[in-house]
């Protein structure tokens, strides 16, 4: 019987593509820039399963040439690059990557927050301009996290990994969710807010949410206005949660301190973008995940998903299990 074809839209970690080798053709996207579409959609025809990044648009449109497609398997915990609804009608389950991520991005969040609090991207840049300014009382002061008030918005696995670091700076901490989570109240010590007075209250604001697009651009204006003077606002989770024009305007107003962001929309962020010229404003090109050992496990568990498909069996980690009640 012949072997059934999968498509890699990226080269991954070799023991993952060796394990989906053992059952399956395996054909891998050579370069480090994702496909362009036009090859997703002549691939996607002529394959079994295929295994993609959080770059590559799964939409409708490609799902339509799609006539042998047993499974879709995303080596990310979001997917919202993926039309799930259509994919749930053809009876093609989504497989995702959840939990082994938590820590290594709550981590980068955390650093973010740090390096955004007390300047450290803006003096490492100096430095390395050959601007060493003598030690003065007001160089490059920042906030102090130690004791804040940090307030999370979206309390999941990633965002109470985030509230369970912030005990160790003495910090208040307030989330805000669709759900209250009174177990997770008590275990970390979180007050439970509504979004009007989280905002208010919080010297660093952190975002945890799903990306849907009813969510999209959830922080505007109204929102940023509403946060304290001097506030501190981290994402790490999706650019199309967060309005950028509302985030320049409360950064040239002073609004708030600083911004660090490791997502925007669309990414890359254009290099003309406004928002680059500020120093207070940091950016990182979408790597709050990226350890060495956690790439490995979101690999591993991507090829899980992949194999359970082809073989029609329930994928360990499916971000449709509606797929199997139809
Ligand atoms: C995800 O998994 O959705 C992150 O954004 C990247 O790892």
């Amino acid at each position: 019987m012949n072997k059934p074809r999968v498509w890699l839209t990226r080269s991954i970690y070799a023991p993952a593509v060796q394990k989906i080798a053992e059952i399956a053709e395996v054909e891998i996207w050579p370069a480090e820039s994702p496909p362009p579409p036009e090859v997703i959609l002549e691939k996607i025809e002529d394959v079994d399963g295929i295994l993609t990044m959080l770059t590559d648009p799964i939409k409708s449109n490609i799902l339509d040439r799609a006539a042998r497609l047993k499974v879709i398997s995303q080596m990310a915990v979001g997917f919202d690059n993926i039309d799930i609804e259509a994919a749930t009608r053809r009876g093609i389950p989504v497989g995702h990557t959840p939990g082994v991520l938590t820590e290594t991005t709550a981590d980068f969040a955390w650093a973010l927050l740090m390096a955004a609090a007390r300047r450290v991207v803006e003096a490492d840049r100096e430095v390395h301009q050959g601007i060493w300014r003598a030690w003065g009382p007001d160089v490059l002061t920042g906030k102090d996290v130690y004791g804040a008030t940090l307030g999370i918005i979206g309390f999941g696995r990633i965002g109470k990994a985030v509230a369970r670091r912030a005990a160790g700076f003495s910090m208040k901490v307030l989330y805000h969710a669709r759900k209250r989570d009174e177990q997770a109240e008590q275990e970390l010590k979180a007050e439970y807010r509504d979004l009007d007075s989280l905002l208010q209250d919080s010297d660093f604001i952190s975002l945890h949410t799903y990306y849907t697009p009813q969510l999209h651009h959830f922080i505007n204006r109204q929102r940023f206005a509403q946060m304290k003077d001097g506030a501190i606002f981290i994402n790490t989770a999706r650019g199309g949660l967060v309005d950028h024009e509302a985030l320049l305007w409360a950064i040239e107003t002073k609004k708030l301190a600083a911004a660090a962001l490791d997502v925007f929309d669309p990414e890359p962020i254009p290099d003309n973008h406004p928002l680059l010229n500020h120093p207070n404003v940091i950016i990182t090109p979408h790597i709050a995940s990226a350890s060495t050992q956690t790439r490995q496990k979101m690999a591993l568990i991507a090829a899980d998903n992949l194999i359970a498909g082809l073989n029609g069996k329930r994928l360990p980690y499916c971000a449709n299990p509606q797929v199997y009640n139809v």
